[in-house]
């Protein structure tokens, strides 16, 4: 038995279920940056860090490719959330 149904939430951030991912490449969208630009996939404030990973497995599980063959939308910075302060260098407390 699957604990992934159609409604499993694949990205967290922009709130997009497993079903819909699979609607879009149903459609056509086999690229990760076409979908990543449809749906706003991996564009959240986490910038993909959790939805990466599911949206490459869909993609290779469609596509019957190895995920390792498929290309990834590259990261802008920051690729890890900072706190504000580091960027300004203002202490919250300050
Ligand atoms: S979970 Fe998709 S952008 Fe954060």
């Amino acid at each position: 038995m699957s604990v992934v149904t159609d409604k499993t939430i694949i990205c967290r951030c922009e709130d997009l279920t497993i079903e819909e991912i699979r609607e879009w490449i149903s459609k056509g969208y086999d690229g990760f940056e076409e979908i990543k630009r449809a749906t706003r996939i991996g564009m959240g404030a986490c910038q993909g860090r959790t939805c990466r990973r599911h949206l490459l497995i869909e993609l290779a599980r469609a596509g019957q490719k190895s995920p390792s063959d498929i290309d990834l939308s590259t990261f802008r910075p920051p690729t890890k959330p900072l706190k504000f302060g580091a960027i300004t260098g203002v202490d919250k407390d300050e």
